[in-house]
């Protein structure tokens, strides 16, 4: 038999995935700068994300996080500490996940005119310890990267287990600090705000992801 380097993937396509109304959504995201929605999603379709992230993570397709892109791409364990895989189509959780976000895409562009051309999403695996400090998620040399949204995929987050999403005004003052709950989505403007990921004391499954231009 030939070896297959893919694992096998859990047979998420039984998760039945909303069809979203982003519309009031998309207001808020454009007055706040950011938007924090609980339970968005059925758990039956976050589980089936954890899940295939746990079944890629076993399969050996996570990498090790690098910081930067193209030249200055470098393996930066001061700053990021987590491990990640590229969301792919034909996953059967991850490409529901990615279908799903391009209706809020279409939202995206219909309503705040923002010409976002595709959403590119990771799974990230931050284990006991892990962080990521202070950043922003547009590229030095990009700004391709204008709306962010991250996904929680972990049941019954302790809250003493840490772990928590800390963000910054463009001041550079708290603006909140969010627990990595799963089936909670954020969104906010990709260059407007500062964010950390802080250590936690469990292992944090998460996907990040952003909404992009062409540029
Ligand atoms: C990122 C990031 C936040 C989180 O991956 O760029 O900031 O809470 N993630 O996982
Ligand atoms: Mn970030």
């Amino acid at each position: 038999m030939i070896p297959d380097s893919t694992p096998t993937l859990p047979a998420s396509s039984a998760a039945i995935w909303p069809t979203s109304d982003w519309t009031r959504i998309v207001d808020r995201l454009a007055t706040d700068r950011h938007v924090i929605l609980p339970g968005i999603l059925p758990a039956a379709c976050w589980q089936a994300l954890r899940a295939e992230a746990e079944q890629l993570q076993a399969g050996a397709s996570f990498r090790e996080a690098r910081i930067g892109r193209g030249t200055q791409v470098q393996q930066e364990k001061a700053i990021r500490s987590d491990s990640l895989c590229w969301l792919e189509p034909q996953m059967p959780a991850g490409g529901a996940y990615l279908r799903w976000m391009d209706g809020l895409r279409d939202t995206l562009n219909r309503e705040l005119f923002l010409g976002l051309a595709e959403f590119e999403a990771q799974y990230a695996h931050y284990p006991v310890g892990a962080f990521y400090k202070k950043h922003v998620d547009r590229h030095r040399d990009s700004n391709a990267r204008v709306v962010s949204a991250v996904l929680y995929l972990n049941p019954d987050w302790p809250v003493a287990a840490g772990g928590e999403l800390v963000m910054f005004d463009e001041a550079d003052q708290e603006q909140f600090r969010l627990s990595p709950q799963g089936g909670t989505l954020v969104l906010f403007m990709s260059a407007d705000m500062p964010h950390e990921v802080l250590p936690a004391t469990v292992a944090r499954w998460s996907i990040a992801g952003w909404f992009r231009t062409r540029s």
